[in-house]
């Protein structure tokens, strides 16, 4: 539960629809703050005592905090808040006249009440801090006009909109360009911002004094969201520029007084975001084909050892095939998943599956089995791990049962920082006194080479527990 929602909750008795309503509000009051140069306090209210609490907190971007520390569950009498408290009573919005000196420097709070069912369910005080204002400049009248007139549909329960939910992270803020348009859609005022976006779409000529519908790419949506009252997200592109726009109206009784039109430029962010998909797309090709050469050099390989004289070569190709088909495994994998990680359980049980179906021979009872997981892991670690796993499993089938039948069981553990890898078998074992230095035969010399060198972790292969059977240990450290 957000501590919005908490502690609305629990200092105010509210649900459902009415939380609902304060934190469509918070989502959006950004804009609020930014236009007011104000910090933003939310207040909650106990019906049975009157005290306030702070339930939600926003800065402005375009001005320096009140603020510097955190005030969310800070609670105050009803007496020590006097325009929230009458805000709250008489459903208007409260300006006070005095400012405020508690905080050290002059503040000005407005309360505004926020409706719903006919109740005032949370008072928003806008607080400016006064010895930071000079002689406004054009925009900063722009902005302050604009923000007494959303603080009044605040009141009356016309901000924010309804449904709205533009691309929060990527939502034009004010000072990423605004516009500000009279009920017929001329603009009034343009920041600078706002003129360079238009400019880089191919608008040259002066905007301020213009009618919007005559310049903008998307005329007729924003003509009509202007006429409705109604908000538009929208993205436009011209001339390799892209442009995200938010148009909001500003209404009072269902009456349109006009509207801010914030702009963004985000030319650069799609372009980046369209060369990662590219790469993205292209190095899954490149698994992809990866894959199917080393599919077809194991053909060839497997045509040859059909056409060879001695069993011993033939062998020796074979298993080449198998270890060929073992890299192509991961290459499969990288090549269906858009990422650079491979699920290794996935991995581990297609190796499985092959080997079942490729070397154990049906008439003997030889069964694997994977246990545990390794979750995702580099491509550049689950290769060469990979072809661990398929060289200790072949040493299972090929020498631990000896025609007997039996069960190899592959446990994999992720750990904070290393993998453990194990494969037992319940077999022959190895020979007396066999060791992995002075035994080992191409096979193990492949596996320990790729977990010493490559991988940086250790391989051991000793008998099992109580002497029977053979169990060998992966070890690898893994980065965080
Ligand atoms: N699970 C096992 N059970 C019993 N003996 C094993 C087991 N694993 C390995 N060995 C012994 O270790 C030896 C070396 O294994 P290694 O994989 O290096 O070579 P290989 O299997 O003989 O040949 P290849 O190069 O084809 O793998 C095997 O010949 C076998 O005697
Ligand atoms: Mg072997």
């Amino acid at each position: 539960m957000s501590s919005l929602e908490e502690l609305v909750e629990r200092r105010a008795g509210l649900h459902g629809a009415a939380i609902d309503t304060l934190q469509a509000i918070v989502s959006d009051w950004q804009i609020l703050a930014d236009l007011s140069f104000s910090d933003l306090l939310m207040f909650a209210r106990d019906p049975a005592d009157g005290e306030l609490t702070v339930v939600a907190q926003m800065r402005p971007y375009t001005a320096q905090t009140i603020y510097q520390e955190d005030l969310v569950g800070t609670v105050y009498t009803a007496d020590e808040k006097p325009s929230v408290t009458r805000a709250f009573a008489d459903g208007a919005i409260v300006r006070d006249g005095d400012p405020d000196w508690s905080t050290g420097v002059p503040v000005r709070e407005e309360a505004v009440p926020v409706p719903f069912d006919d109740e005032v369910i949370a008072v928003v005080t806008r607080e400016a801090n006064l010895s930071m204002v000079r002689a406004p400049s054009q925009l900063e009248l722009t902005y302050l006009q604009a923000a007494n007139e959303l603080s009044q549909m605040l009141a009356e329960g016309d901000f924010p909109f309804p449904g709205e939910d533009p691309e929060r992270e990527l939502a034009p803020r004010v000072g990423d360009g605004m516009m500000r348009l009279d009920p017929a859609g001329v603009v009034a005022y343009a920041s600078p911002n706002a003129i360079s976006a238009y400019r880089r779409l191919g608008v040259v000529d002066n905007i301020v004094g213009r009618n919007i519908g005559d310049f903008d790419l998307d005329d007729i949506a924003v003509r009509e969201a202007l006429a409705d009252g109604e908000p538009l997200d929208s993205e436009v592109e011209a001339r390799g520029a892209v442009v995200l726009r938010r148009l909001l109206p500003l209404t009072r009784a269902h009456h349109v007084l006009g509207a801010l039109m914030l702009v963004r430029e985000v030319t650069e962010l799609r372009r980046h975001e369209r060369l990662l998909l590219y790469k993205d797309a292209t190095i899954r090709e490149i698994h992809h084909r990866v894959k199917n050469n080393l599919q077809t050099v194991a053909s060839l390989l497997r045509l040859q050892a059909r056409r060879l004289g001695s069993d011993e070569a033939r062998q020796a190709l074979n298993e080449s095939v198998r270890r060929i088909s073992s890299i192509a495994l991961v290459h499969e994998t990288l090549s269906q998943d858009h990422r650079q990680r491979v699920s290794f359980d996935k991995v581990g049980q297609r190796l499985l599956d092959m080997l079942a179906t490729g070397i154990v021979d049906p008439e003997d009872a030889v069964t694997m089995r994977l246990e545990g997981t390794a979750g995702e892991l580099p491509a550049e670690v689950a290769t060469p791990l990979a072809l661990v796993l398929s060289e200790l499993l072949q040493n299972a089938v090929e020498h631990a049962f000896a025609g007997r039948g039996g069960e190899a069981v592959v446990t994999l553990e992720r750990r904070v920082a290393s993998l453990h890898l194990a494969v037992v078998d319940d077999g022959v074992g190895v020979p007396d006194g066999w060791t992995l230095e002075q035994n080992a035969n191409l096979g193990l010399r492949i596996a320990s080479t790729l977990v010493e060198s490559e991988l940086g972790g250790t391989l051991s292969v000793e008998p099992g527990e109580d002497g029977r059977g053979t169990r060998c240990e992966v070890l690898l450290p893994l980065p965080r």
